[in-house]
């Protein structure tokens, strides 16, 4: 089959390698992919929606995979399968998930999902009047996508109200911070959860363990993810819990509601001393989780894909396998990224147990630089988690440029 990818980063880039080495697959076009992607996918610049159609019917596409969440929200999938095509990515109406915070709440509150006490905020008035029903530090979520950065976690008054004025009066995220939820904080330990799903029935994939602070020790600013490994091994016990209280809820509330599903819900949660607790749902695979669930399939992620845009959730199979990722970000990530400086490595460096993805780079005047916040993704495989981390960064070390920054302890915080 021919498969479209659309989406640039390093999720895009896992998941053409994915496709890449699928039986199934014949050729793999990405929209508009990244340079490091140009010797498994073409690549093509296309912007609008009628004319990536209008590629996708002359390529002969089967089947078109969105990575994005911003494309998903736009209602891109609703506009390929309208024109005939197989689309794995959920509606727009089923994106209402992670297009709104508001909207997830309420979802979570009507399916008994568990999640944080919140309110709806507009203003700095509200937050002033609600504030001291949490304690610190409190928790302010813009309601609309905000590339990762519209959550404020905040220690003092001072930060909470600095923050909600940011929002709402210098409107920072325009729409997307009109609205927002003060949130109860919950402490405990991050899961990242991804089901595929058409919608009633679902597959979960194997638990993974993403680093979002910047530096090591979980300190520093918030970013997009700084490394993942998987998987993640829990009690059966928390994994029932998971299930029973988590997810079934949640995809019988998306049957109920009739909403059109046909991709992957990922289930940001926050395990707690009283269990897990959704901290958000998102609509597609998470970056960096996807980079460590591609390589742990025993079997074809296209043919998978295919399913699950037919409507059909196919059985699983998984191999005996750990995988690492450990992300290399650019200097002044995540607040102001510099971009262009050269990249010092052999990117094509490939083992039977490491390879990079490529993220936020860009080959010009024959030399890979940097072109984003985040840069590379050094990918790490092993029959142990330490054998992954290990190879993962023998080959992470293997970079250089002017103010790369990398976590060290990706790995090294399974409970
Ligand atoms: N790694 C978190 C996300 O993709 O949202």
């Amino acid at each position: 089959m021919n498969v479209l990818v659309i989406g640039k980063g390093g999720r895009e880039h896992a998941l053409v390698r994915a496709l890449y080495q699928s039986p199934s697959v014949d050729q793999i076009m990405a929209i508009p992919g990244n340079d490091g992607m140009k010797k498994e996918a073409l690549c093509a610049g296309i912007k609008e929606p009628s004319d990536m159609i209008s590629f996708c019917k002359k390529m002969s596409v089967d089947l078109v995979v969105i990575g994005p969440e911003a494309e998903i929200v736009s209602g891109l999938p609703d506009l390929f399968r309208d024109a005939g095509f197989l689309v794995f990515a959920p509606s727009k109406e089923a994106a209402a998930l992670e297009a709104s915070k508001i909207f997830s709440k309420q979802f979570m509150k009507e399916g008994e999902v568990p999640t944080s006490r919140a309110f709806v905020v507009e203003n700095l008035e509200e937050v002033k009047a609600r504030y001291k029903e949490f304690s610190s530090p409190w928790v302010l979520k813009a309601d609309g996508l905000a590339a990762g950065k519209g959550v404020f976690i905040c220690q003092t008054e001072e930060e909470l109200f600095t923050a909600s004025e940011k929002l709402f009066k210098e409107q920072i995220f325009g729409e997307a911070g009109k609205r927002a939820l003060l949130e109860e904080y919950q402490a405990g330990w991050e899961l990242s959860c991804h089901v595929l799903t058409n919608g009633s029935e679902y597959q979960l994939l194997p638990l993974v363990q993403d680093h979002k602070r910047l530096l090591d020790g979980q300190k520093g600013p918030n970013t997009g993810g700084m490394g993942t490994v998987a998987p993640y091994q829990i009690s059966e016990d928390l994994l029932q819990q998971v299930k029973k209280r988590v997810i079934e809820p949640s995809i019988q509330l998306i049957e109920r509601k009739k909403l059109f599903y046909r991709g992957v819900l990922f289930i940001g949660m926050m395990i707690t001393e009283k269990g897990p607790i959704v901290l958000e749902y998102n609509v597609r695979f998470g970056d960096p989780e996807t980079q460590v669930l591609m390589p742990l399939l025993d079997g074809d992620w296209a043919e998978v894909f295919y399913k699950i845009a037919r409507g059909e959730v196919p059985d699983l199979r998984w191999k005996d396998l750990y995988a690492t990722c450990v992300v290399l970000a650019a200097k002044g990530y995540p607040q102001n990224p510099v971009k262009g400086d050269q990249i010092f490595a052999d990117l094509d460096k490939i083992t039977m147990s490491s390879y990079f993805l490529h993220a936020g780079t860009a080959f010009k005047e024959g030399r890979w630089v940097v072109n984003g916040g985040r840069v590379l993704n050094a990918i790490g495989l092993g029959s142990s988690l330490e054998e992954s981390i290990r190879e993962a960064y023998k080959l992470a070390e293997s970079v250089q440029w002017p103010g790369m920054q990398m976590r060290k302890d990706i790995g090294k915080w399974m409970k």
